[in-house]
């Protein structure tokens, strides 16, 4: 990796805070976004695989087919993690790689790439954080029902045991779900993400199978004593009224309760939150005697992913495009605040043992300029100024364990295609070429700052 320009941003927000010496710096991807290799080796297709055949769906006509072609490229793109200095790496599963129908026979070449991964990952010093599920069900457990099916909750469970087994004792830590809101409510609500559904009734019913599905993996994975510590990873967003009128602080009351409480007050507390089983009414979920016992089973750690705060008006006239707010390229505010907020507003609500900060990061519009470089001064200030807002939280006492950039690499962003970039690393999908951003190369020379302080800590 080239050194960093003169002229490079550092991040001088964060290098004044103070972190914990076993904080760990990672950075983050996921099987589909980057993987391609849609039908290599046995390979069976995802609910994403499909979605993205139907005309409209994603924003430039694109899909998963090649990617990053980090399933070819793995090596390359182990060196790189390497070379940025990290200590973790968070990446996901492809369950449909693994086993093919979600169902049935395993796929030894597909869990033989994750070998490779796992084990290029601790020979180079790096340590694997597993996703279990980041939204690519085997499209066969669709065609019978996907998460809306309670068989669908046994083939995860089975699926995590499978996983948890052949990589459990290598790998530092097991997330079941990645932002199960965004199963349930984009997939089957909106159907703005696979598999394209629009029901309320069933999303809802969707994300409490996700929920049970992710205590009963938990359990199961707990019996088997491994060395990885066990957890689940949610979207969360501090939501704050638009303006002081009544009704905007309640419209913001109860979305808070949609995004966060809805899965939260199980995980932490064994009940859903009344005021969004009434606001469902006829669309609750259905939940079995001693559901909420499943879900509530302690775990080791909370992974969150947070991007921005939320504007919530009750008439929805809130636009912030017309805000004259800091927005990215996704026209999300830049609000590091709210990261804080949002950190210590958790860990004194619920008894959260650790909590990580698994995605943050922001996309931006960064061509590579002239001198092959990429000049994303935008998402260094980015990424400084909410580092920083973790150190704010652990400076308040919340329990922080690390903190995971999205993305490593610009990669495959759902409905947005490959227009929106979100990595720290250009790819040039033309060519497959990676151009670390100067965001990389001040992470990385912050990283290494971090490690230096820790050893001269001893
Ligand atoms: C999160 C997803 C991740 C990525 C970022 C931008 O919701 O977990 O895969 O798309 O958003």
């Amino acid at each position: 990796m080239t050194s960093t320009p003169a002229s490079a941003p550092a991040l001088p927000t964060a290098s004044a805070m103070d972190f914990p010496a076993d904080f760990v710096w990672a950075v983050a991807t996921s099987a589909f976004q980057i993987e391609g290799a849609h039908d290599a080796d046995g390979k069976g297709p995802s609910v994403w695989d499909r979605f993205c055949r139907q005309p409209g769906v994603i924003a430039d006509g694109s899909n998963g087919d090649t990617a990053c072609d980090h399933y070819q490229r793995w090596e390359q793109d182990l060196d790189m993690i390497r070379d940025l200095g990290v200590d973790a790496y968070r990446f996901s599963v492809s369950w449909p790689r693994v086993r093919p129908s979600g169902d049935g026979d395993w796929n030894e070449a597909g869990l033989a790439f994750y070998d490779q991964i796992v084990d290029g990952l601790i020979a180079r010093g790096i340590k694997p954080y597993l996703t279990l599920n980041h939204w690519d069900l085997p499209q066969a457990l669709q065609d019978i029902g996907g998460w809306g099916s309670r068989a669908t909750v046994d083939r995860f469970v089975e699926y995590a045991i499978g996983i948890a087994k052949r990589y459990g004792d290598r790998v530092v830590s097991i997330a079941t779900h990645n932002e199960p809101w965004v199963v349930a409510q984009l997939g089957h609500e909106t159907g703005i993400f696979a598999p394209g559904l629009k029901d309320r009734a069933l999303a809802a019913q969707v994300s409490h199978h996700l929920l049970v599905s992710h205590g009963l993996a938990i359990s199961a994975m707990r019996a088997l004593k491994l060395k990885a510590s066990l957890g689940i990873v949610l979207n969360l967003a501090p939501m704050y009224p638009a303006t002081d009128s009544e009704a905007d602080r309640a419209k913001a009351v109860l979305e808070d309760g949609k995004l966060r409480r809805w899965y939260m007050d199980p995980l932490f507390k064994g009940s859903y939150p009344q005021d969004v089983i009434d606001d469902l009414g006829e669309a609750a979920p259905r939940v079995q005697p001693g559901d909420m016992d499943l879900i509530r089973v302690p775990i080791d750690f909370l992974g969150i992913n947070y991007y921005s705060r939320v504007m919530v008006s009750a008439d929805g006239s809130f636009d912030a495009k017309k805000s004259g707010l800091e927005l990215t390229d996704m026209d999300w505010e830049v609000y590091p605040q709210g990261l804080t907020d949002l950190l210590v507003r958790l860990h004194r609500e619920y008894p959260v043992p650790r909590l990580y900060v698994t995605e943050n990061g922001g996309a931006f519009k960064d061509p590579v300029g002239a001198d092959g470089r990429v000049h994303d001064e935008d998402r260094t200030r980015y990424l400084d100024t909410h580092i920083a807002a973790v150190g704010d939280a652990l400076r308040q006492g919340v329990p922080m364990g690390g903190y995971m950039v999205w993305s490593l690499m610009d990669n495959f962003e759902w409905a947005s295609g490959y227009v929106k970039r979100f990595g720290i690393v250009h790819v040039d999908y033309a060519t497959q070429r990676r151009t670390p951003k100067d965001s990389a190369l001040a992470y990385r020379d912050f990283v290494l700052r971090q490690r230096a302080l820790r050893q001269r800590r001893g």
